[in-house]
């Protein structure tokens, strides 16, 4: 609403707000402080009453044609101002310790008191001067600064309302349909994502942006991008690279917007962070065109349109047909990722990139019911360039089925501890070149499994306890290989493998 020109006012002075921070001042004991903060709702309200009812009964003067101060009035503005200097300090305090969100509207109700307050405090001298009206520029002064102060102390409170209730709060009573943002005329009558084809079809511009820039713009907009979100443009919602997107075309379910503002009152990701929830007929709304393909203004699907509008100028040189072949080939991979990805967490297997941001991925099938199998390796399809960790402890991956894994010769983990694998299942395993930690504890293998396993390039630790195989046959294939680790059950009791997430791999 009142957005874009006080907005950068904030920016402005945001610095001065930070470094006036109370709550970084007293880190430690801050109970008292706490305290104070919390008288601000109490206090508040005194220079409030005092401030409007002295401006109307100096209104009621100037409408009497009173050609002096009323003492009252004077003296009710002297409480107001040494009371609004006491509200406004309390509500700094407030606002540090109860960690209010750094928005316009704290913002507005902030400064709007200080400058109420600081305002009475001029216009209690004013009137002490001018009371009698024979000082003329005193006296005006005084009347009209009262008035105008009631003003700004009475609009700084309904942000302070409005943080406390909701934005709009006040204007929903009176025009509950505009708060709903949907500035048609009948709120979109929900086609709740029911795949009918014959359903108008959800408008971007008229449908779903309103319900962004009333709702979610100015916390992801161009003034704030919190989460480095936008969600003030098309363009925005598809910025950025496509892993990232929180809106997949076509796919509600996945979309993590649509997971957020679904998610229940209170909870500490819900969006918006506070205030009311959307309605059901808005979070229908937004459903139902990510459903149809999150279509932007021209009909352009989501995926197609963020490329031509933000990728901005095409990639380099087209002429370098090499460089096209090789993004449509990066393109290509990333699909297939995103296809195993999606068909083996439809299977319950946890699936994750190893990082954040990380290219690479994981996989643990291990807690899977009914047990992994080797037919389960098909779900992997697609992900071989990519699985660098694979965790199939207590599957029922069996020697045969261990051939799925042809391909997958990025893997630099690889768990098959309490399964059937035994020396069966070793000529697949020495297919994978780069492998650096095995895990075969509890499994079949032999003596005879562990010195073809020696021959692993890379090999760093072979986990192979409470296994068939013996001491000696632990120390001929430590012989193999220097730097080769052999964690056997020897004399001890099975020394199990220290962590349970490989991130010791990490160096
Ligand atoms: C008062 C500010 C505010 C409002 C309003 C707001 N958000 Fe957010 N949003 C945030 C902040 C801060 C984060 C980053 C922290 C987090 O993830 O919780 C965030 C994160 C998100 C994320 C996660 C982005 C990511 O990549 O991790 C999504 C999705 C999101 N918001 C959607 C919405 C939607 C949809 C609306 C409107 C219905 C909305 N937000 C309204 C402040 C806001």
């Amino acid at each position: 609403m009142l957005d874009l020109p006080m907005s950068s006012f904030v920016n402005l002075l945001e610095p001065l707000a930070g470094s006036l921070s109370l709550a970084e001042a007293n880190p430690g004991d801050d109970r008292w402080w706490r305290l104070l903060g919390r008288l601000h709702p109490m206090t508040v309200h005194f220079p409030i009453g005092l401030a409007l009812t002295a401006a109307v009964v100096e209104l009621i003067n100037i409408i009497r044609r009173r050609r002096e101060a009323s003492p009252f009035a004077i003296t009710a503005t002297g409480i107001a101002a040494v009371t609004a200097i006491f509200a406004a300090f309390f509500g700094w305090l407030n606002a540090d310790f109860e960690g209010a969100s750094q928005d316009t509207t704290l913002f507005l109700h902030r400064w709007l008191g200080i400058i109420g307050a600081g305002g009475l405090s001029i216009v209690f001298v004013t009137g002490l001067v001018g009371r009698t009206g024979v000082r003329i520029t005193a006296f005006n002064g005084y009347r009209w600064g009262l008035i105008i102060c009631a003003i700004v102390v009475g609009t700084g409170a309904h942000f302070g309302g409005e943080m406390v209730y909701g934005k709009g709060y006040l204007t929903k009573v009176l025009f509950p349909v505009a708060a709903q943002t949907s500035d048609d005329e009948a709120a979109p009558e929900a086609p709740v994502g029911e795949a009918d084809s014959e359903t108008k079809k959800i408008s971007f511009q008229q449908d779903v942006l309103p319900i962004f820039e009333a709702r979610c713009a100015e916390c992801h907009g161009a003034d704030k991008d919190k989460a480095d979100l936008r969600l003030d443009s098309f363009a925005g919602i598809f910025s950025g690279e496509k892993e990232w997107w929180t809106v997949l075309p076509g796919d509600p379910d996945h979309s993590l917007l649509v997971e957020r503002i679904e998610l229940p009152e209170g909870h500490v990701d819900q969006m918006p962070p506070e205030g009311d929830r959307l309605t059901a007929s808005e979070i229908a709304t937004i459903r139902a065109w990510i459903a149809e393909g999150a279509l932007g203004a021209e009909g352009a699907e989501g995926a197609d349109a963020s490329e031509a509008q933000v990728q901005g100028p095409p990639v380099k040189d087209p002429t370098t047909k090499a460089a096209n072949a090789a993004k449509v080939e990066a393109d290509r991979v990333a699909a297939a990722i995103e296809a195993a990805v999606e068909a083996l967490r439809g299977r319950g297997v946890l699936v994750m990139r190893i990082a954040q941001e990380s290219k690479e991925w994981e996989i643990n099938g291990s807690l899977v019911s009914p047990k992994f199998a080797d037919d389960d390796l098909a779900l992997m399809n697609g992900l071989q360039p990519a699985l660098v960790w694979a965790n199939f402890t207590r599957t029922e991956l069996t020697d045969a089925g261990l051939a799925g894994l042809d391909g997958f010769d990025q893997l630099r983990s690889l768990r098959l501890a309490q399964t059937s694998i035994g020396d069966g299942g070793v000529e697949a395993i020495l297919k994978l070149q780069k492998l650096e930690v095995l895990n075969l504890y509890a499994s079949q293998v032999t003596d005879a499994g562990i010195l073809r396993l020696a021959e692993l390039p890379n090999l760093k630790r072979l986990y192979c306890a409470d296994t068939p195989v013996t001491p000696e046959g632990v120390a001929a294939a430590s012989a193999v290989r220097e730097g080769l680790e052999i964690i056997g059950s020897a004399a001890s009791p099975a020394p199990t493998e220290p962590a349970e997430s490989p991130s010791e791999e990490k160096k």
